[in-house]
């Protein structure tokens, strides 16, 4: 069975080893590769992979929004969220598209705080497409999700696609909570600032009324937020490397008859592989 994952820059991708282990498990014998391909390229590339008989392809930065357009059939969550990361052929040269970001974002999320609702205050800095593919699921789970982001229009733009989405200005977040102490909160940086090691302007007293600070991104060094949200006297800290591993998993049950595989003894595989 082949497999693929759609991406630019790919070469570093965990996801062939991820679904490898995961194949494992079951006994399942795959190949997994990545897929270099340009924006303009992509749905050709696509479409080619699929007619030579791929079972299933991840789409990854920077194409989880054109890759909504290339489908024939979009999931409800895919759609509302306006991305695609799992493609999955139903023959005749149809193609779904759904997306479980936001669903292993909340698995991840429940394993790291150990339970399984979700309710908290979740404060998600950021507004781009990391941001918009979890709000639906973290709601789903309980959580009552709060949004701030450098550029308000952006928050806004989201507040007239999902119910419910709390905002609060940025600059807000350069102050103490004014509930300080009286809700349950979770902070996920959903930004991309970690990627040039930035500070955001955030206040210690988040960090330190916070049951947890999420980065959705990872590394092999902690990342910027997380090592500001540590100074900070964060009460706990952890990556994204989890929700990566997660959404491989729901992706792998899409794929694989719903056969969920355990995340548990790949994630330190994965660490171990980061560069
Ligand atoms: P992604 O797909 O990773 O979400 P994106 O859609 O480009 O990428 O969104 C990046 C997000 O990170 C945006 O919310 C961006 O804020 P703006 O909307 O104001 O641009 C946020 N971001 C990136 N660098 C940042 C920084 N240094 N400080 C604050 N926010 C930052």
């Amino acid at each position: 069975m082949k497999f693929t994952v759609f991406g630019n820059p790919i070469a570093h991708s965990l996801s062939p080893l991820i679904h490898q282990r995961f194949a494992e498990q079951f006994g399942i014998e795959l190949d997994y590769t990545r897929s270099l391909t340009s924006k303009a390229g992509f749905a050709a590339a696509v479409a080619k992979f699929f007619r030579s008989g791929g079972a299933g392809a991840n789409v990854t930065v920077p194409f989880k929004t054109v890759a909504a357009d290339v489908v024939t059939h979009l999931t409800p969550r895919a759609a509302h969220a306006g991305a695609v990361n799992t493609l999955i052929p139903l023959g005749h040269g149809q193609l779904a598209g759904d997306t479980t970001d936001g669903e292993g974002l909340v698995r991840d999320l429940q394993r790291v705080l150990e339970r399984d609702e979700l309710p908290y205050e979740v404060l998600v800095i950021g507004a781009g497409g990391a941001a918009s593919s979890v709000i639906e699921a973290l709601q789903e789970a309980g959580a009552r999700v709060v949004m701030s982001n450098r550029s308000a229009a952006k928050v806004s733009a989201l507040q007239d696609d999902f119910n419910d989405l709390q905002a609060i200005p940025f600059s807000e977040l350069a102050r103490p909570p004014s509930l300080n102490g009286q809700v349950q909160r979770v902070v996920v940086n959903a930004t991309s600032a970690s990627l040039s090691g930035a500070e955001l302007p955030i206040h210690s007293a988040w960090f330190q009324e916070s049951v947890l600070a999420y980065d959705m991104m990872y590394g092999k060094q902690s990342t910027a937020f997380l090592k500001q949200a540590q100074a900070a006297g964060a009460t706990k800290v952890a990556d994204g490397l989890g929700m990566l591993v997660e959404q491989a998993a729901l992706s792998f049950a899409l794929w694989h008859d719903g056969q969920l595989p355990n995340v548990e003894p790949v994630l330190p595989a994965v660490r171990s592989a980061l560069e």
